[in-house]
C-alpha cells in the first residue's frame, strides 16, 4: 500500500512539472520578435488552398524602395519577411478570418552578387530570432516557385502602401 502511495505521489509530481512546463512554454506559440519587429507592411495575403493568412513586411531598404516605386529590381540590402499563421474565424465574429497558430517566418534577402544564381535573392527563414539561410536544395524549390514572377524581380507581393 505504502508503495502504491509513493507511486501515486510520484505521478502527481510529474504531472505538476509538465503542467508548469506547458504554461511556461505557452507564449512560444507567438512569433518571437526577430529583427522584423520594427519593419513595415508591404502587403497581406490569404492562401485559400493552405488556409494560411500572411503578413509581408519589409526592412528599411525594402520600404524606401517601395515608397520610391523602385522595385524593378529591388535594391541590394532588401529583406522581405513573410509571417504565416493558420487561419481561424474570430471567436466573436466568425465571418472574420484572423491569425490563429503561428506557422513560421520566411525570408527573401537581396544581394545580387552573393545570390547571383537565384535571381539575386537568398531564401531563408527565421528560427526564433535567428535568420537562417536555406540549404541549396531547399533554395532551389523556393526559387523554382518564384520564377514565374521573374518580370517582377521574383517577388509576388505588390507593395500596397506608398
Ligand atoms: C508553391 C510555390 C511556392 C514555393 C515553393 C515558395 N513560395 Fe514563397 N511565395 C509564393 C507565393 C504564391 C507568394 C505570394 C503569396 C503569399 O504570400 O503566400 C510567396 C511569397 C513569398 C514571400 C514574400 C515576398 C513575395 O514574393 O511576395 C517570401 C519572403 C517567400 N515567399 C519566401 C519563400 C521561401 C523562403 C521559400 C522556400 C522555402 C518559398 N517562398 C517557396 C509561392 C511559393
Amino acid at each position: 500500500m505504502k508503495k502504491m502511495q509513493k507511486i501515486a505521489w510520484a505521478v502527481l509530481a510529474i504531472s505538476a512539472i509538465s503542467v508548469t512546463t506547458a504554461q511556461a512554454e505557452a507564449p512560444a506559440a507567438k512569433p518571437q520578435h526577430a529583427e522584423y519587429k520594427d519593419w513595415r507592411v508591404l502587403g497581406v495575403s490569404h492562401r485559400l488552398d493552405k488556409k494560411f493568412v500572411r503578413s509581408i513586411l519589409g526592412n528599411d531598404v525594402a520600404i524606401a524602395a517601395a515608397r520610391a516605386g523602385k522595385t524593378q529590381p529591388w535594391p541590394d540590402g532588401t529583406i522581405i519577411a513573410k509571417l504565416s499563421w493558420k487561419e481561424q474565424p474570430h471567436p466573436n465574429w466568425p465571418q472574420a478570418i484572423v491569425p490563429g497558430e503561428f506557422a513560421g517566418a520566411e525570408a527573401m534577402v537581396k544581394d545580387s552578387k552573393k545570390f547571383a544564381d537565384t535571381g539575386g535573392w537568398g531564401f531563408g527563414h527565421w528560427e526564433g530570432k535567428t535568420l537562417v539561410m536555406n540549404s541549396a536544395e531547399k533554395t532551389a524549390t523556393c526559387f523554382a516557385c518564384h520564377t514565374p514572377m521573374k518580370d517582377h524581380d521574383y517577388v509576388y507581393t505588390a507593395p500596397v502602401l506608398q
